[in-house]
């Protein structure tokens, strides 16, 4: 055993330990055309659950073996190191809440992801050997010991993890497999041991088993922790002799019992972990569990949630103490809300950041947005990409806002359209305006400063700009920029004509009759000229 493998395991990574996650198959009982380990869970593409692991494990670095859609998935691994992984993986104690110092790529002590490519997928013993010439490329030797695990188990634990490494250096194993025990056990690898309870003896994979062996309950996570001087060496030995044709990784075990070396397992304390995603129903299953877990670690942090069976929380979402959820809110992506928020039914936030006191009512739909301290939004609005709204501003039913400030205090309350504008402080916008911000071609901005008061039922055409202080009156068409302080009148002048509604009437029932004329009725001479 070497040396770095006897260090007390705690919480940090294990030095000497590296990791290698399995990611290049299509997934073909996914019937998808992407690759399976960008599926999402909670939000967030599978490969990822495994890499938190890796991260938070391996202190010898990690490759993620890719093929299928490789760019796609180093795409998603790159974007993940940008916005910074979070600081606790799934299942660990407590993820602290408001926590900013996330542990990610690039923070100092982090080793490096590095990518292996599996150009053909021939197995999963294939796709380990692909990892090696990554090693040696980044730190010319192997590792002591290498945690491999399959990038489609987004349900594992860490804590079950590092159970299996303590396990590995205790039993001084060359091969330590985690095991579950499955009331139906169809389409995993079964573990066969001497005996009932006796030693493994070797892994079969289903399409391989006998009757005997397809009946064993205990079945191969897809998760191990193998010695360094022997795993690679034992992949070459591996051959494609099976139902698949595939190098199958799960073949080093049998390998390492004919070699008289130890093969350890441990039973997965909880079946559910053990979870491989292969089928669209299997995604649904572990969607299921991931977040009624987020949903409980928010309700001991401190939030309410009033029906929690119809809240969804994507996993990168943070929420601050005292927040009420009401029933069917969506929480995506990075979305962030402050301390005593109130999200009222049927409201999905997407990447938003929302300060402390913010109310949103029913219906709203809001994505990249930035709602400050304060402010409230709805029923039914809808905030897209760029939206800033600074502190207690207020934004109403059936308005929509796009790529727009609207500055501290001010309002645009009802059935408005808000496109490309930078809106100052304390600003009223009436009910109905329009910023027509495209002519066909290009996008214009209107600048409205603060304290302007937007009559109902205006279009500012941009690009245009109403000074501080200005009034439009209502129904304007401004075309044209508004001194500060003026009134804007951008109308036809009303004209009232006495008793013409009243003629009119009298007319039209003349009309109705069977022989209709102005003349018989004698009314047209007397018609106003207006
Ligand atoms: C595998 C195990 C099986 C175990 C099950 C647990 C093997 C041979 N079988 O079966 O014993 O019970 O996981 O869920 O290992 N992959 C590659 N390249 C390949 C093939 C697969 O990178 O050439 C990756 C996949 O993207 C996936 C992982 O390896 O992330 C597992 O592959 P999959 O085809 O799902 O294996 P299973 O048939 O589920
Ligand atoms: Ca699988």
């Amino acid at each position: 055993m070497p040396p770095a493998a006897h260090q007390p395991i705690g919480q940090s990574p294990v030095p000497g330990l590296a990791a290698i996650i399995m990611a290049a198959g299509l997934g073909k009982r996914m019937k998808s055309k992407r690759v399976k380990v960008l599926h999402a869970v909670a939000g967030r593409p599978m490969v990822l659950y495994a890499l938190d692991l890796a991260d938070r494990l391996a202190g010898a670095g990690t490759v993620v073996v890719v093929g299928h859609q490789g760019e796609q998935v180093k795409a998603v691994i790159d974007a993940r190191g940008a916005a910074c992984a979070p600081a606790v993986a799934r299942g660990s104690a407590k993820r602290e809440k408001g926590l900013t110092a996330h542990v990610g790529r690039g923070a100092p002590s982090t080793p490096s992801i590095l990518l292996a490519e599996q150009k053909q997928q021939l197995g999963t013993g294939h796709a380990v050997m692909q990892a090696r010439g990554a090693f040696l490329r980044a730190r010319g030797a192997p590792a002591s010991a290498y945690v491999i695990l399959n990038g489609d188990t987004p349900l594992l634990r860490e804590e079950t993890l590092r159970a299996l490494i303590r396990l590995h250096e205790s039993r001084r194993a060359t091969v330590t497999i985690l095991t579950a025990l499955l009331d139906d056990p169809a389409g995993y690898g079964r573990v066969v041991r001497r005996g009932v309870e006796g030693p493994v003896l070797r892994i079969v994979e289903d399409r391989d088993a006998t009757a005997t062996e397809a009946a064993i309950r205990e079945i191969n996570v897809g998760t191990y922790v193998v010695d360094g001087a022997f795993l690679f060496e034992a992949l070459d030995k591996l051959e494609p002799r099976n139902a698949q044709r595939e190098y199958y990784l799960t073949d080093i075990v049998g390998l390492a019992v004919e070699r008289g070396m130890t093969v350890a397992a441990m039973v997965a304390p909880s079946a559910e972990e053990s979870l491989g995603i292969n089928t669209r129903r299997q995604l649904a299953t572990a969607e299921q569990v991931i977040r009624q877990e987020i949903c409980a670690r928010w309700m001991e942090a401190g939030v309410t949630l009033r029906d929690p069976a119809t809240t969804w929380i994507d996993h990168d979402v943070e929420i601050g103490q005292d927040t009420v959820l009401y029933p069917n809110v969506t929480l995506e992506g990075h979305t962030t809300i402050g301390e005593d928020c109130v999200i009222h039914a049927q409201t999905r936030l997407t990447n938003s950041e929302l300060g402390a006191h913010v109310v949103v009512q029913d219906g709203c739909v809001v994505k990249d947005a930035r709602l400050e301290e304060g402010v409230t939004i709805g029923p039914f609005a809808h905030l897209r990409p760029g939206t800033v709204l600074r502190k207690g501003a207020k934004v109403g039913n059936f308005v929509e806002v796009k790529k727009t400030e609207l500055g501290e205090g001010s309002k645009a309350n009802h059935l408005t359209y808000l496109g490309d504008a930078r809106i100052g402080r304390g600003v009223n916008i009436g009910a109905g305006t329009i910023t027509c911000n495209y002519d066909g071609v290009h996008k214009y901005e209107t600048v409205i400063e603060d304290d302007v008061f937007v009559g109902s039922d205006s279009q500012l055409i941009a690009p245009v700009t109403v000074g501080r202080g200005a009034m439009i009156a209502a129904g304007s068409t401004v075309t044209q920029d508004v001194p500060p302080d003026a009134l804007a009148v951008a109308r036809a002048l009303q004209v009232n004509r006495p008793g013409w509604a009243a003629r009119r009437r009298v007319l039209m029932a003349g009309n109705s009759s069977k022989t209709p004329s102005l003349k018989r009725t004698g009314k047209a001479t007397k018609r106003s000229k207006g």
